[in-house]
């Protein structure tokens, strides 16, 4: 379909020659003879419009302020402004007050013919741009969402996964009932003190969950016998941080825990196992567990002996406070008496 032009001004012998100028290139032309005029067609035929010629003195509206106009009203539309010969500084006021170009008059054909085929060419090259730019942008939301719903769902499959295994564990170990969770519980609300961010706790939880998953390769008769442990029977048991690193080291998603699932049984002042590392050597989250999972575990019942009752656990952990457990969570764990949790 051929372009639709609309001419605006004063003079009906420049109307005439920009008509048939136009004309001749094929254009479909309206001219129309001031600012008032230009408007109705922009109210009955707005959307046909590809591009206005606009003088600048015209009788009533100036060319400056129909182009303000035009800029709320249709800003698709792109404006040459049509100035008095030579007058650079108003074109260039034009072109400053957003019109797409400037000609002076008397407009001579060529560049009249390569002005409105350019500004036409470019204006089709925004609009194809700002549509390809839309299309991207809802088809990057698309993904997102998509994303978003995947995420959500392999969280959800992770959480389940991080529960089936704790409870294995807890099966394995009959006197743990409910041990994974305890320390979870624990563990998440000094990361929550400590202002830890979403992901950061996710981790916190995962590794409370599954500190312990070495123990399903350890006998049933050593973790519940009843009476001590013979040394190699206590070395097979403190063999479960390294088991249990092993056995989720095939599991991607479970590396961020593989820290705390190692190192749970460290010692702040480094006589701990498997590797005897000390004070900030331990990952914070580690010691934060290791806290929790220390205390949780003189307040139930084991095997081999009663539940401590809380006042005594609590004195126990201040008393090991600096040697085996790092002394800022301990005051973190009294001042927020975590211990009721
Ligand atoms: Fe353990």
């Amino acid at each position: 379909m051929n372009k639709h032009i609309v001419t605006t001004d004063d003079d009906p012998a420049i109307r005439k020659i920009l008509q048939i100028m136009l004309k001749k290139e094929g254009y479909q032309v309206t001219p129309c003879k001031d600012g008032n005029e230009l408007n109705d067609v922009l109210r009955t035929d707005g959307d046909s419009i590809d591009l206005v010629l606009l003088d600048i003195k015209m009788p009533g509206l100036s060319g400056f302020e129909v182009l303000e106009l035009m800029q709320r009203s249709h800003p698709r539309i792109p404006i040459i402004m049509l100035t008095a010969f030579n007058d650079l500084d108003t074109g260039m006021k034009a072109i400053r007050a957003g019109a797409s170009d400037y000609l002076a008059k008397p407009v001579r054909r060529e560049a009249l013919v390569e002005c409105v085929g350019r500004v036409i060419h470019e204006s089709e090259s925004q609009r194809d741009e700002q549509v390809k730019k839309s299309q991207y942008l809802s088809y990057q939301k698309e993904l997102e969402d998509g994303l978003q719903a995947a995420l959500g769902s392999l969280k959800r499959a992770t959480r389940a996964t991080l529960e089936a295994f704790s409870e294995t564990i807890e099966q394995k170990d009959a006197y743990t009932k409910g041990h994974c969770n305890r320390v979870r519980n624990m563990a998440v609300a000094m990361g929550k003190i400590l202002n830890f961010s979403q992901d950061h706790l996710q981790i916190i939880e995962g590794g409370s969950l599954l500190h312990d998953i070495g123990k399903i390769g350890i006998s049933e008769k050593i973790l519940n016998k009843t009476t001590s442990l013979t040394e190699e029977e206590y070395e097979i048991i403190k063999m479960h941080p390294v088991s249990g690193e092993r056995i989720i080291s095939h599991i991607e998603l479970f590396q961020p825990y593989r820290p705390i699932i190692r190192n749970h049984h460290e010692r702040l002042d480094g006589t701990g196992y498997p590797d005897g590392i000390k004070g900030q050597a331990i990952p914070l989250d580690v010691r934060i567990v290791t806290l929790a999972d220390a205390f949780d575990g003189m307040t139930s019942s084991r095997a081999y002996r009663a539940a401590l009752p809380i006042e005594i656990a609590i004195e126990e952990i201040k008393l090991y406070s600096g040697t085996q457990f790092d002394p800022d969570l301990v005051n973190l764990f009294m001042d927020n008496e975590i211990y009721l949790l």
